[in-house]
């Protein structure tokens, strides 16, 4: 059964309930998920597909939680090897400069890890949606159908 690991970062709970029903579906769909709020760059070897939904906080920074991932990333330079991955990024439009940028910096360094970014990133805009679950489940539906 192919695993999904979700790695989750947010600050006040909106990605962590996007988090919550992305863990439900796609386990509804058989797959194995697991959700984690860390992922170091010597745990990446074990993953199968990754799955990143990050807020964004600050001017464009990434959540304090998955900070210390994303920074081991930078520093040892894991290989995704075209492991399949994918980013729904939660931000707020009226950020203008740094709409969604936490979610951005991922797609990034993944690309840099050689990881297979099957689909766009999903972006969840606070400023004018408070409900995302149809979003979520129709990017969510088009991501499943390529692992
Ligand atoms: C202090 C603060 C700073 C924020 N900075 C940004 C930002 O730079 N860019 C952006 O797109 N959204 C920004 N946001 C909006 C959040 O990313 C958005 O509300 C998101 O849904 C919060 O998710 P969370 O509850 O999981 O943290 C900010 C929100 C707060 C409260």
């Amino acid at each position: 059964m192919t695993k999904i690991t979700i790695l989750n970062g947010s600050v006040y709970g909106k990605a962590m309930e996007v988090a919550d029903t992305a863990e439900e579906f796609l386990q509804g769909e058989g797959f194995n998920v697991e959700v984690k709020e860390a992922l170091l760059a010597d745990e990446i070897a074990d993953v199968d597909v990754l799955l990143v939904i990050t807020s964004t906080t600050g001017a464009g920074e990434i959540p304090a939680t998955l900070l210390p991932s994303f920074l081991d990333w930078q520093k040892k330079n894991p290989q995704m090897e075209q492991k399949i991955a994918g980013v729904i990024a939660l931000g707020d439009s009226n950020y203008e400069d740094t709409y969604c940028a936490a979610g951005e910096q991922f797609m990034e360094i993944l690309a840099d890890m050689d990881a297979n970014l099957v689909t766009e990133m999903l972006r969840l805009d606070a400023s004018v949606l408070t409900d995302y679950d149809t979003e979520v489940l129709d990017w969510l539906e088009s991501f499943k159908d390529k692992i």
